[in-house]
């Protein structure tokens, strides 16, 4: 079953209480803490835009690449509407083909808990590194495994809204750390609702097995905070940055 398909229509709609000029707001800060000031910018797992096309608006060049045409349908159609250029490209990033070599390269939102074997992990973070200048930022943030575990895992979600509602089914296996999450949607079309399924998967990783891959690529400095701040994680935060320099 695919994911980011027919959710792909409903994802800002399901996402609306998420503060993405607050999110892109970090990610400068991010920049200023380390002296950076970057030109060419890529987006891992880009979604519909929301960072990309904030991003190009205050004049960065953005690549932003994704697995799903339809996310990135919708990411161009928003471009479109707000007048910014960004170059879009429909690939998985554990086969990571950029064109150029890049100042930063962003991967937000759970992007990385959607690399679930730790082989490819390990590969991502390596063409992550082979695409960055030398000083080059790689910041990516991960849903934590508390949250996953403890949080969305073994609990279902529904919210219900006149053209669009949602089932979110989510079970966690401890032994493998992965959190399947069984997802129905249901669409309006004239009178009646058509409907549809994904299943999306997630792995939950801890910040000390991640760190041990990105120090073993070769990331000069490398640190983690809870999200929006420049603070330690603490055993409850829920969503975990990583800032790795080349
Ligand atoms: C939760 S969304 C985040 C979207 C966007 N970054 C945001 O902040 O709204 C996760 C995205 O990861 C993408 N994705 C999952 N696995 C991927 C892969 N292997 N390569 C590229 N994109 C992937 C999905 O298609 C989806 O658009």
């Amino acid at each position: 079953m695919e994911s980011y398909s027919a959710f792909a229509y409903v994802y800002d709609k399901l996402m609306k209480d998420v503060d993405y000029d607050k999110w892109v707001e970090y990610i400068e800060k991010i920049f200023e803490r380390y002296g950076a000031k970057p030109k060419n910018i890529a987006e891992l797992a880009c979604g519909t835009g929301n960072i990309t096309n904030n991003l190009a608006k205050k004049g960065y060049n953005l690549i932003g690449v994704d697995i799903s045409e339809d996310m990135l349908f919708v990411a161009q159609e928003k471009a479109r509407n707000i007048g910014v250029e960004v170059i879009y490209l429909n690939h998985d990033m554990r086969d990571l083909v950029l064109p150029s070599e890049l100042d930063v390269i962003l991967c937000i939102c759970d992007g990385i808990n959607y690399i679930v074997d730790e082989d490819d992990l390990v590969r991502v973070f390596g063409l992550v590194y082979s695409h960055l200048k030398e000083k080059g930022l790689f910041i990516f943030d991960i849903s934590s495994y508390y949250k996953l575990s403890n949080i969305l895992g073994n609990n279902t979600y529904a919210e219900n809204y006149e053209d669009v509602s949602y089932i979110w089914e989510n079970y966690f296996d401890e032994n493998k750390s992965i959190c399947d999450f069984d997802l129905t949607i249901f669409m309006k079309e004239g009178k009646l609702y058509r409907k549809y399924e994904e299943a999306h998967r997630q792995r939950a990783y801890k910040e000390k097995e991640v760190l041990e891959q990105l120090k073993k690529i070769g990331f000069q400095k490398i640190e983690i905070f809870e999200a929006f701040t420049f603070s330690d994680p603490k055993e409850e935060s829920e969503r975990i940055y990583f800032v790795c320099q080349k």
